[in-house]
């Protein structure tokens, strides 16, 4: 059971689960586990791919390049990394980097679950194509990204990874421009919604989005050695929040509460 009273809690219990799991073989390389940083009442919560060599390194998520970019980008919406919460879809470093294994993508999931669970934010931020497919499995994130969705009380607001723009300078600006609409909507997302408390091992977004056939293989990886998102589809996003608003009436969101 939940206790509301301490938020903090269950987030300690959770972190100290995940520095000793073996669920999945990412503890045989791991210097350190990277469970997450921040606010654990953070109304904003980051959701990157999986640590990296720094990352590992120092239990810390996103202090590499693609962190000092993120701090950038926090900063450019008046907020620290102390104000909102950091985490990852795999809470180990996949060797060399490569992508994470939908098997260890599922291994990790109920860490993940659980952090939602005690901290409830306001608005989860999924960067890049890996944490966009935890809940949209079959989406390409140059298509959804800055387009806002109300799911189970919080508000997903998929972003590019910002490691994509280290490799593509022309994605900068438009990570910059995502960001400024990430502050706007942050401004106006609404309250978080009381949920019924439920266990830790729960997902809270259920229905929780199938796995795809292709990716359930342990062994599969989603996509050889690319690291990176790639904006594989020009659709400009909206660029209000009226227009933020509106993007979440149409027909990809049917099955999503709206604003
Ligand atoms: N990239 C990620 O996705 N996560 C990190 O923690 C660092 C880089």
């Amino acid at each position: 059971m939940v206790d509301h009273q301490a938020p903090g809690a269950d987030l300690q219990a959770t972190h100290q689960a995940i520095s000793s799991c073996q669920a999945c073989a990412l503890h045989e390389g791991r210097t350190n586990a990277v469970p997450g940083a921040g606010s654990s009442h953070a109304d904003l919560m980051f959701i990157g791919e999986g640590p990296g060599f720094n990352e590992d390194r120092q239990g810390i998520p996103f202090i590499g390049a693609a962190g000092q970019f993120l701090n950038e980008l926090l900063a450019s919406i008046g907020l620290r990394r102390e104000d909102v919460f950091i985490t990852n879809m795999v809470k180990c470093r996949p060797p060399n980097n490569r992508d994470p294994f939908p098997g260890e993508i599922e291994a990790c999931s109920k860490y993940l679950d659980a952090q939602i669970e005690a901290i409830r934010p306001k608005v989860i931020v999924p960067l890049g194509r890996h944490a966009l497919a935890r809940w949209f499995p079959n989406e390409s994130i140059g298509k959804l990204r800055a387009h806002p969705r109300r799911f189970d009380g919080i508000t997903l607001f998929p972003l590019y990874h910002p490691a994509a723009a280290l490799h593509n300078g022309g994605l900068r600006a438009t990570i910059e421009d995502d960001f400024a609409k990430l502050g706007e909507l942050l401004r106006q997302a609404p309250a978080r919604t009381e949920q019924q408390p439920q266990p830790v091992t729960a997902s809270l977004l259920d229905p929780a989005p199938p796995m795809p056939a292709a990716a359930a293989p342990l062994a599969a990886p989603v996509q050889e050695a690319a690291t990176l998102d790639e904006p594989s589809v020009s659709i400009e996003p909206p660029s209000s929040v009226e227009q933020l608003a509106q993007a979440a009436e149409e027909p990809h969101n049917e099955q999503l509460s709206m604003f």
